[in-house]
């Protein structure tokens, strides 16, 4: 078997690459799809849920696999600088990608709602970084306008090569299991992703590689929940900053992604969030950023719905994309749990610290 690297070379028929592209890359993708027994379980018996586990990425993020389309098409092109706004993610993997590249990256965030993981990330890749007095939305607007007055491509979702890139996903589960799954969730913030995924999934059914589509199950955080609320969000509010997102770029392709996988966006609370994310962690050893812990939080909540109980079939399966690495936002995963205890360095009370 030929070693892996990365998501160009292995899905280059689906992706918009030629010889003469330059392939700019971090072997991103081949990310694992870990069966979880627990979140099965809380489902039910008929349930297999698969998380994939998007962190392992090389910058922690599922953004790698568009980002390298999209820098690979930028350095194409011949740019002389790349841009974007960002809640955090994209900014890290742009700005990587952009290293990769030898192209100046610029990220315009919002100020003091990113992150501390994803600034590093940022600022360690040596961006130009600006933060601006205002939301992701306000970011996503002057970015905009900056890439068509001045000579930067734009590498926010906008940029069809990213979601070209993250439609890869969708391949590998679809490979992984060997059928499609019956139902995929995910975090919606921007709504590129969901755009994506369901690209990927209809472009393998037109393809014959699977015989049937999943129903697309979108979670935005209650406070940021423009889709589900059917206008923008002047003031997002979330404890999850990555999908803090009041007018999504891609609303129209997640309402599509909706409608004709016969699936559904709706939003779960910070508190649903947390808990899906203590769960994840303390149950299943996959420590996540709260933003990705929104799909699982959403597949319990409409579980504990009702939801599928009109839902046919002996078995359902199940996947679940966990977006980003919980390293990036560490503040948030001490913040309610007690500092540990300070004892002298000596065995018997280390041992009875321990409670053994
Ligand atoms: N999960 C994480 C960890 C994210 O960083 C994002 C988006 C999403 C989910 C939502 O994905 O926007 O495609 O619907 N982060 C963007 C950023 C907005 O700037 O990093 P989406």
């Amino acid at each position: 078997m030929k070693p892996y690297t990365g998501v160009i070379p292995r899905y280059r028929e689906f992706l918009p690459v030629t010889k003469k592209t330059p392939v700019i890359s971090l072997q991103e993708g081949n990310t694992p799809l870990i069966f979880s027994s627990r979140i099965s379980a809380l489902l039910g018996t008929r349930f297999r849920v698969y998380l994939k586990y998007e962190g392992l990425n090389p910058t922690g993020s599922f953004k790698d696999r568009g980002m390298t389309v999209a820098i690979s098409k930028a350095k194409e092109q011949g740019a002389k600088a790349v841009i974007c706004a960002s809640t955090g993610n994209t900014s890290a993997s742009a700005a990587a990608y952009g290293a990769r590249a030898g192209i100046p990256c610029i990220v315009v965030i919002p100020e003091g709602a990113i992150a501390m993981g994803k600034l590093a990330q940022a600022l360690i890749y040596r961006a130009k970084v600006i933060a601006v007095k205002g939301n992701f939305d306000d970011a996503l607007r002057i970015v905009r306008e900056i890439s068509s007055q001045y000579p930067a491509v734009l590498v926010n979702s906008i940029n069809p090569f990213r979601i070209e890139g993250q439609k890869t996903a969708s391949f590998e589960i679809c490979d992984f299991l060997g059928t499609a799954p019956h139902f995929h969730s995910l975090p919606v913030g921007n709504a590129g992703n969901i755009t994506a995924y369901w690209k990927g999934y209809k472009e393998y059914y037109s393809q014959r590689k699977i015989s049937h589509l999943p129903r697309m199950l979108g979670f935005q955080a209650h406070g940021a929940s423009p889709i589900v609320r059917g206008a923008p969000v002047k003031k997002p509010e979330t404890v999850a900053t990555a999908i803090r997102i009041g007018n999504p770029a891609s609303w129209q392709g997640a309402l599509d992604a909706r409608e004709e996988s016969q699936g559904l966006i709706q939003s779960v609370t910070d508190q649903e969030i947390l808990a899906a994310y203590e769960i994840l962690a303390h149950q299943e050893g996959v420590f996540v950023e709260p933003a990705s812990a929104a799909s699982v939080a959403g597949l319990l909540k409409i579980s504990k719905q009702g939801y599928f109980e009109q839902i046919a079939g002996k078995e359902i399966t199940v996947s679940c994309t966990l977006t980003g690495h919980g390293l990036k936002d560490p503040q948030i995963a001490i913040k309610n749990i007690q500092p540990p205890p300070v004892v002298a360095a000596e065995t018997e009370r280390v041992a009875a610290a321990a409670g053994i």
